[in-house]
């Protein structure tokens, strides 16, 4: 695999699964696949379970890791192609990306939607720009549109927890103070297509995400229609997407409570974290025995050694 964009570019989403399934059993069976290769990790966002996480799969493979902030520790970089660059950008992507590759055999990125602009923000302008000017393969850590480790986790995670039924998955808004981005939702809609689910996305009117993703969902405006007999709730706030970026509401209506846990089929909950309490879900749900968000997190570890494992393949 040359590069890890979303989770279509994996040549094959089950294998993949059943690799990181093996990583969890034995995460040092590839140990020396890494040796004398180097992974960057840059974070222009905040990160606890991708930096972590991504970081201890290399580690497994035996690649070595270079981690950098580069939102507090480094040049802000500039993007625009022919700018002058007079303001507080001192450095532009082309050096930045060129010099980074002569240090590193795979860049992993994290950066988000900044949610003003939808056209740039699906450019995946940070991503495309470190492609074309590093020329080595790209680990998306979560872009502005995609979040694809997250996904693959989520489904090892819902594999361990299938029912012996096709099981009814249930992706479901739920409020949040700030405007969040969509890469999410998007990834986990890509996932599920490879899952054999009945799929519903929840969400109030004005929250529909991109239709070019979701075409294959059953999309509702009823949280408790889509509730009923569940097996897997995931929990997600995003912003308006036609609406770009707006929050059109705020109050807890659709916040994830014990008292609509009843009406699904004994569902397991999920969420990706951070996640707020009692904002997103309340404590009682995300403290139940049926909530999976740990085992999410663990699964981020072997999701991300799967992918690294095909990105060092590709370059041997
Ligand atoms: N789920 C997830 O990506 O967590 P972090 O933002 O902490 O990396």
């Amino acid at each position: 695999m040359k590069n890890f964009i979303t989770i279509n570019d994996l040549p094959n989403f089950k294998k993949c699964v059943e690799n990181a399934l093996i990583y969890k059993i034995d995460p040092f069976i590839h140990n020396g696949i890494g040796k004398n290769k180097t992974i960057g990790l840059l974070f222009f966002n905040p990160s606890l379970r991708t930096r972590l996480s991504t970081q201890l799969a290399a580690q497994n493979l035996g690649l070595n890791i270079m981690v950098m902030n580069l939102s507090t520790e480094t040049w802000a970089l500039e993007f625009e192609d022919g700018t002058k660059m007079s303001g507080i950008r001192s450095e532009h992507v082309k050096e930045a990306a060129a010099v980074i590759s002569q240090y590193c055999d795979i860049i992993g990125i994290r950066a988000f939607a900044n949610l003003t602009d939808k056209n740039k923000d699906e450019a995946e302008i940070v991503l495309n720009s470190f492609s074309k000017y590093a020329k080595k393969p790209i680990l998306n850590m979560e872009s502005s549109t995609s979040h694809p480790l997250q996904a693959i986790a989520d489904a090892i995670t819902i594999k361990e927890n299938m029912p012996k039924h096709k099981p009814k998955v249930v992706l479901t808004w739920a409020p949040h103070p700030k405007a969040l981005p969509h890469a999410v939702g998007n990834s986990f809609t890509r996932m599920i297509n490879h899952i054999d689910a009945d799929y519903y996305i929840a969400q109030p009117e004005g929250y529909e995400l991109d239709s070019r993703i979701t075409k294959n969902a059953k999309i509702t405006y009823n949280q408790s229609e889509a509730l009923e007999n569940a097996d897997f709730v995931y929990a997600k706030n995003w912003a308006s997407y036609s609406n770009y970026g707006q929050i059109l509401k705020t109050d807890n209506e659709w916040m994830l409570t014990k008292e609509k846990m009843k009406i699904t089929n004994n569902a397991k909950f999920m969420h990706c974290l951070p996640v707020r309490r009692n904002i997103i879900v309340s404590d009682e749900v995300l403290d139940n025995k049926n909530s999976l968000v740990i085992q999410q997190a663990n699964n981020r570890t072997f999701a991300a050694q799967s992918v690294i494992k095909l990105l060092i393949d590709g370059i041997s």
